[in-house]
């Protein structure tokens, strides 16, 4: 093993949605150890403007690779989406990936009739990443973007089913996807945010069973699996990974939502807390 591949791969986020990115990372690289930062101190980044996107994701960056890392994922579309190619320049020649172009293929693949949605913060879709991304793709598509706000509060509550998380879909979605309103229907809804993977039930039950419902988490680990083998920097399968976890402000908070986001029971000891 030389010590490249011993090194972690970093991975950054506003806050706990990023989870959802280490949780598809595991499955996927289950030998590979992870350093992830939530920076909770700074959240949201969904409505900040660009240049306060790209300071506050520069400086939390940085603190992460300092630690020591092979690769840096970006598993938040809002950061992604404003300062993934500063943060390249910035850290070249460390590889850094971010989720909208691996969200973006995913999209692509699964619309058959071209017509996608794509919902996320107000920064990203505003910045119109996402939708230039899946033009540079499949040039025909239509691609329509919806920021859902709201859908980043409620999925950290836990609010993920029943009625209000509904009523949130309807208030957001049902102009797009009410058969009565529009022609052609889209039959794809891309989830252009960290957070809404947990709202995908209520989403599913609001735009209906036809629509395929996609996030970028299981296509980013994949893009990451296939730099990490080009580059040789996959590490040996000689034991299970691990994950450390950071976070910028409020500890027990961190613990609480990141539990729901990654699907099992994190503890105060778990998470370090750190100062950018
Ligand atoms: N992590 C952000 C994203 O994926 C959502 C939360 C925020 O607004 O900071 O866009």
């Amino acid at each position: 093993m030389n010590d490249m591949t011993a090194l972690p791969i970093a991975l950054f986020d506003s806050g706990v949605g990023g989870l959802t990115v280490l949780k598809a990372l595991r499955q996927c690289l289950p030998h590979e150890d992870l350093l992830y930062l939530g920076d909770t101190a700074r959240l949201p980044y969904g409505t900040k403007g660009p240049e306060t996107i790209v300071r506050y994701t520069l400086l939390a960056a940085r603190m992460l690779v300092g630690r020591g890392a092979k690769m840096l994922v970006v598993a938040c579309n809002t950061a992604t989406a404003a300062a993934l190619p500063t943060l390249q320049e910035a850290l070249a020649p460390l590889p850094v990936l971010g989720v909208v172009e691996p969200g973006a293929r995913a999209a692509a693949a699964a619309s058959r009739n071209g017509e996608i949605v794509v919902i996320a913060t107000e920064a990203t879709i505003s910045g119109g990443a996402y939708q230039q991304a899946i033009v540079r793709i499949r040039p025909e598509a239509q691609v329509r973007g919806r920021a859902c706000t709201l859908f980043v509060p409620m999925a950290e509550e836990g609010l993920m089913h029943g009625p209000l998380a509904e009523g949130l879909a309807h208030h957001y979605l049902d102009d797009i996807f009410n058969p009565a309103l529009t022609a052609p229907r889209p039959d794809t809804l891309l989830l252009g945010c960290t957070h809404f993977p947990l709202l995908q039930t209520a989403l599913q039950n609001v735009v209906g069973p036809q629509v395929h419902i996609v996030d970028s988490a299981a296509t980013t680990a994949a893009c990451v699996s296939e730099r990490l083998a080009q580059t040789n920097l996959l590490r040996p399968a000689d034991r299970p990974g691990t994950s450390h976890f950071m976070t910028t402000d409020n500890r027990a908070r961190f613990v609480r939502t990141g539990s729901l986001f990654l699907g099992e029971r994190l503890h105060n000891a778990d998470v370090e807390l750190v100062d950018l």
